[in-house]
């Protein structure tokens, strides 16, 4: 499949809000390359050449929604920084992933979120779980996986799962009061 800035689903198409089922495991191939396809358009979406050449926008997580397939699948790449101060890199490609638990204390992106499906300028926070812990297969590593997150991941995860229930970054933004000041909440 081409995933590209023309192929993927905005949100003034209904489909954008589409609910997403889980997926049978193993997966079948045509799931496999999907997946393939997905990690590879967010891999090369952060390289300036490649993206100017393969039109794509910059991402951090792709869910297969977006390419107007409603199956619980994202692929995911952030990097943070660690409680050493170290830069990580988080690569995942995840199937059915579920979050398990989540904390009451919440988090934002003092920049607010962006989304390949959203095109027009929605500023605003967007309050998510601090901490997370989701379970999954990651067919990275072909792996059940339960990830602990926090910080910018913990975000990226919370964004691309809301999107197996047709739910976007926007929604999420008080529409009375777009910059209201939780306490308690973390700036990232
Ligand atoms: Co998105």
């Amino acid at each position: 499949m081409i995933i590209n800035n023309d192929t993927i689903i905005k949100d003034n198409d209904p489909i954008i809000r589409t609910k997403s089922l889980p997926v049978q495991l193993p997966l079948s191939k045509e799931d496999e390359q999907l997946m393939i396809d997905m990690y590879n358009y967010v891999k090369e979406s952060t390289d300036p050449e490649l993206a100017e050449k393969k039109n794509l926008r910059p991402a951090v997580g792709i869910s297969a929604i977006q390419v107007g397939i409603p199956k619980q699948m994202t692929a995911i790449i952030c990097s943070d920084i660690d409680k050493y101060d170290n830069e990580v890199t988080y690569e995942y490609c995840l199937v059915n992933p579920k979050i398990v638990s989540s904390s009451i204390e919440q988090s934002y992106l003092k920049s607010g979120e962006g989304c390949l499906s959203v095109e027009a300028e929605h500023e605003g926070y967007i309050y998510r779980s601090a901490r997370i812990k989701v379970k999954a297969y990651d067919y990275l590593t072909k792996k059940e996986v339960t990830i602990r997150a926090h910080g910018y991941l913990a975000i990226v995860l919370q964004h691309e799962i809301d999107h197996f229930s047709g739910t976007l970054f926007y929604d999420h933004i008080n529409s009375e009061d777009p910059f209201i000041k939780l306490d308690n909440a973390i700036e990232i």
